[in-house]
């Protein structure tokens, strides 16, 4: 089988900066609390009337540019997101029209924070059995229009940022470059632990007025259990990819972790006993762009020059079902 690999990838985020003394105007909170607690400093937030897919459109020209690529050369879209610009279609499908693609298929996958590195092994398993030759793989969220930007959603408010990430996937010409092993996780046990209750097919019309006065609407967290368990499946995620890819950590250029907060990704350095600087890390200027943030994070390494031709990377993240997953890449 072919083995697939990243041959562009790009980001696009929102014009519009919002500090942490932004927020500090909205609701009860503060720079010094945001950035000890999560190493944020500031996030991007779209002007109303943009959605995931207008994001993505912009980041799948540069991605496709930077892979050397058309938009005509496109034969699939995986579109990763849990902020979708509509309860349906899936916001691949208005990706694909935004970039006039006719009839190319295109798919949503609704995974949270792990949702880029599952669209990467879906994209992976069909380059490998040889259906699609060019495909999107793309990371989009708007998160700022779902969240409470008052004291009482502050624990989530200060998080969260709007973005996207494209990474174009293509058969390796080169076999030892490219995407070597991708793992998933999921555990529907904790999927209270980091969710939106409403709009739900629970009720009847989605919503009642009773959740909305309630805030039901709103991503809800419980941060002690997110920190909890992402500090343990992160390494053990990393560790396993690596097995399965036949490497170690010591052969390892740069881990790129979903970007959930600073503080877990100084952990899971910690943990691996790895230095500091080999766990990538932008969320001081991004915040947690969810799906996004993975391939906003490698574009950013690359762009660095921390991500070189040869170099082994792992691509590792942990969020919301709770799921996580890690990819190791030859790049
Ligand atoms: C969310 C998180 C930063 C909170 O940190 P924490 O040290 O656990 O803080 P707590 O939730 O115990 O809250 C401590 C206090 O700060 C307050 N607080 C919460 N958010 C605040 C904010 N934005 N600004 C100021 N104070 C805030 C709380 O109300 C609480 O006040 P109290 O002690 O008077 O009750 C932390 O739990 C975390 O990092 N969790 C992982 C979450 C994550 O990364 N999620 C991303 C999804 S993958």
């Amino acid at each position: 089988m072919t083995r697939s690999r990243i041959t562009g990838i790009a980001f696009h985020v929102p014009e519009r900066v919002v500090t942490n003394a932004d927020l500090e105007k909205l609701m009860d909170t503060s720079d010094a609390w945001i950035v000890e607690r999560t190493g944020i400093r500031e996030r991007r937030f779209v002007e109303p009337g943009v959605g995931p897919a207008d994001l993505a459109a912009e980041a799948a020209k540069k991605a496709l540019a930077d892979a050397g690529r058309r938009v005509e050369d496109v034969d699939f879209i995986v579109f990763a997101t849990i902020t979708r610009d509509y309860m349906f279609p899936g916001s691949g499908a208005l990706l694909q029209e935004r970039l006039g693609l006719s009839t190319v298929g295109a798919m949503d996958i609704h995974n949270a924070c792990s949702g880029f590195v599952y669209a990467l092994a879906t994209a992976d398993a069909f380059v490998r059995v040889g259906q699609y030759r060019c495909v999107l793989v793309v990371g989009a969220e708007v998160q700022s229009t779902g969240l409470n930007l008052s004291t009482a959603g502050r624990d989530m408010a200060v998080l969260f940022g709007d973005g996207a990430g494209v990474a174009v996937v293509e058969p390796s010409a080169d076999e030892s470059r490219g995407v070597l092993s991708c793992v998933m996780h999921a555990e529907g046990a904790h999927a209270k632990d980091l969710w939106a209750e409403a709009p739900t097919s629970l009720v009847m019309g989605r919503f009642t007025q009773q959740m909305l006065d309630e805030g039901r609407g709103y991503p809800q967290m419980n941060g002690r259990q997110v920190f909890k368990h992402a500090t343990t499946r992160f390494p053990e995620v990393i560790l396993e990819s690596l097995e399965r890819a036949g490497h170690t950590l010591d052969e390892v250029a740069l881990i790129v972790p979903h970007q959930a907060n600073k503080r877990i990704g100084d952990a899971v350095a910690e943990r691996l006993g790895v230095p500091p600087a080999k766990v990538f890390q932008n969320i001081e200027r991004y915040g947690n762009t969810t799906a996004a943030s993975i391939p906003i994070a490698l574009a950013d390494a690359r762009d660095q020059g921390l991500v070189k031709p040869g170099d082994l990377v792992v691509l590792a993240a942990f969020g919301g079902g709770f799921a996580w997953a890690a990819s190791v890449v030859r790049w």
